[in-house]
């Protein structure tokens, strides 16, 4: 048998092993869940985290609102040091990699971004705050009284047909008693 199988077998090996190795040193980060739906007055919790397992760095990853260059505990920090009117703020919580929005309102629907703290790793989550669309009571509504209409129409027609049927039947119960007289 020639050698060289076994040497492109282990070539190959080791290949795979260092291009493998590598994907695995390669830290990304993950959020979970990557995108959230609640109702106006929830509570979101958004957790991201880097991928392989770093705890020690999770603590210093940011959450970023929507379209914001500041990371939400930097604009903490500033409105309670401050004291600018900008309580809304203090609704979001960026803790050890988790977000946390008390009382979503529409207006925090959008794309959070979570930051490593030198910015070289990023990943985003959608949030939607929605309300159940009133849409769906109109349409209840408006099939009800359609059933209600298609009701009325069924038992008129039914009527009419009964009707029919009784007058021709006493009309010719009429004609023959006509004819027998
Ligand atoms: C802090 O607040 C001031 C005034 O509202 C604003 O100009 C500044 O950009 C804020 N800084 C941060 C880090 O949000
Ligand atoms: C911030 O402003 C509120 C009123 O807007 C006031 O009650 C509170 O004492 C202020 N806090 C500080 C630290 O200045
Ligand atoms: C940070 O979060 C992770 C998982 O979410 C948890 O295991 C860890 O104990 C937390 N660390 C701190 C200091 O809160
Ligand atoms: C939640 O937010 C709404 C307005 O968006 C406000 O009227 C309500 O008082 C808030 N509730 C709490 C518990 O903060």
């Amino acid at each position: 048998m020639s050698p060289i199988l076994p040497l492109l077998l282990l070539s190959l090996y080791l290949t795979l092993g260092t291009t493998l190795a590598q994907d695995d040193e390669e830290p990304l980060l993950r959020v979970l869940p990557p995108a959230i739906a609640v109702t106006p007055g929830e509570e979101v919790s958004l957790v991201c985290s880097h991928y392989p397992e770093d705890l020690e760095a999770d603590l210093e990853l940011q959450w970023y609102l929507p379209n914001s260059e500041e990371p939400i505990s930097a604009q903490e920090f500033n409105e309670t040091t401050v004291n600018t009117t900008q309580d809304d703020i203090l609704r979001f919580s960026s803790e050890n990699g988790t977000l946390t929005i008390t009382n979503a309102s529409l207006s925090d629907s959008g794309t959070y971004v979570c930051r490593n703290v030198d910015r070289t790793l990023e990943v985003e989550a959608e949030v939607k705050v929605y309300v159940m669309p009133s849409y769906v009571t109109e349409i209840m509504v408006v099939l009800a009284i359609n059933a209600v209409l298609v009701l009325v129409f069924l038992g008129c027609y039914f009527w009419s047909i009964i009707n029919d049927r009784r007058y021709k039947k006493q009309q010719q119960a009429r004609e023959k008693l006509g004819h027998k007289r």
